[in-house]
């Protein structure tokens, strides 16, 4: 069975409440637990920090023995050389996500330190750009 991670940063823990014109009305929790039915072929956990150091912490932690990585750094993204060179140490594939299409908002958030050593990005799907990237794993 892969073992596969999703691995959300900052503000991700607010989803349902936080501007759901953008992200949507659904918690990530509720969510997930739809995710874990939907791919029970998977030893599928989750993951959730709004530190920068924590969320390199898992990335070292899970990055040498996990089979995939589904990682939403959210803000992170667009400033975090060190989650950017953690990506790049590990041997784990990491495929980033995004629930809004960044490219459509802001210049600062075309900016991203993860998408050179990712294996795959996937944006602008909404909470679907999780399963798109969970499938890539199949
Ligand atoms: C986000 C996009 C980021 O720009 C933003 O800072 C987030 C969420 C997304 O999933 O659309 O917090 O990563």
């Amino acid at each position: 069975m892969k073992k596969i991670i999703i691995i959300n940063g900052p503000n991700l823990n607010l989803l349902g409440k936080r501007e759901p014109e953008v992200y949507g009305s659904l918690d990530f929790e509720s969510f997930y637990k739809a995710l874990q039915i939907e791919f029970k072929e998977f030893d599928l956990e989750y993951f959730q920090s709004n530190i920068e150091g924590e969320l390199i912490d898992k990335l070292q932690e899970v990055g040498f023995n996990y089979d995939g990585i589904v990682l939403n750094a959210a803000a992170y993204t667009h400033t975090s050389v060190g989650i950017g060179d953690a990506v790049k140490a590990i041997s784990t594939p990491v495929i980033e996500v995004h629930i809004s299409n960044t490219f459509s908002r802001e210049a600062f958030r075309h900016q991203s330190y993860i998408s050179t050593h990712a294996q795959g990005v996937i944006l602008g799907f909404g909470l679907k750009s999780y399963n798109l990237a969970l499938n890539s794993f199949k």
